[in-house]
């Protein structure tokens, strides 16, 4: 089968430059994240920053990231303000002692790109490499105004397991959701992933 997509797993340099790029660029959000935030966030602690690449078709022989998916792992001790306020949020809802947690932090697929599996092939991708590094669960916040955002995680079969609500506007109110990782939740691959080879 034909290949014509990539996905590729960055290091940390490159990677938060591409990020700042596609937040710059195809990231419809308040507040885009810049190398150097992501490089302060992810240095240290695991992670993994993946992306599918594809051929313009305005631009032949030229691949470009077209969807994006970053995460990094979160532990109870975290002392960094906003992780340590995540993992207070979390308390009661993930468990922490015992089990490595993963957080998915940034992720999104430029608008022409979208529909097509890409944002599913990097999830699963995402998936299989948290399971190898012992990863138990997956854990990620949104928005209740990012319809797609949250449509996309229920296809990707992530459970809601807390809501907080803002008091003026409902479309603020934050939403965290999951996905446990144990073998036996582990779903074969869809022939679509065939599009896609590693690089
Ligand atoms: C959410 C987003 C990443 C989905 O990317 P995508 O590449 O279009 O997703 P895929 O085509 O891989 O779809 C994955 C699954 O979600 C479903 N899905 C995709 N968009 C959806 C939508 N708008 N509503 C409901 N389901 C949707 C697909 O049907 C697919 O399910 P299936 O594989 O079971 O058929 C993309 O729409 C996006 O970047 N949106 C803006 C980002 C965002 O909302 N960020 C909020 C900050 S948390």
């Amino acid at each position: 089968m034909a290949r014509p997509y990539r996905i590729r797993q960055y290091p940390l340099d490159s990677g938060a430059l591409e990020i700042q790029f596609i937040e710059e660029f195809f990231g419809e959000f308040d507040r885009k994240k810049t190398a150097p935030e992501i490089r302060a966030r992810l240095a240290g602690r695991e992670h993994a920053i993946l992306m599918v690449e594809a051929e313009l078709p305005e631009e032949p022989g030229h691949w470009a990231p077209v969807s994006y998916r970053v995460a990094h792992e979160l532990r109870r001790e975290e002392t960094a303000p906003k992780l340590a306020d995540l993992v207070r949020r979390l308390e009661g809802k993930v468990r922490f002692a015992g089990q490595r947690v993963l957080y998915a932090w940034l992720g999104g697929t430029r608008s022409d790109w979208r529909g097509q599996g890409h944002f599913r092939a990097l999830s699963e991708s995402l998936e299989e490499w948290a399971a190898e590094q012992g990863f138990r669960e997956i854990v990620v916040k949104t928005k209740n105004r990012y319809y797609e955002m949250r449509g996309t995680l229920t296809h990707l079969h992530f459970d809601v397991i807390h809501h907080e609500a803002h008091p003026l506007h409902v479309g603020e109110s934050k939403v965290y959701l999951s996905k446990r990782l144990g073998a036996a939740r582990r779903r074969p691959r869809r022939l679509a992933f065939d599009r896609y080879q590693t690089v």
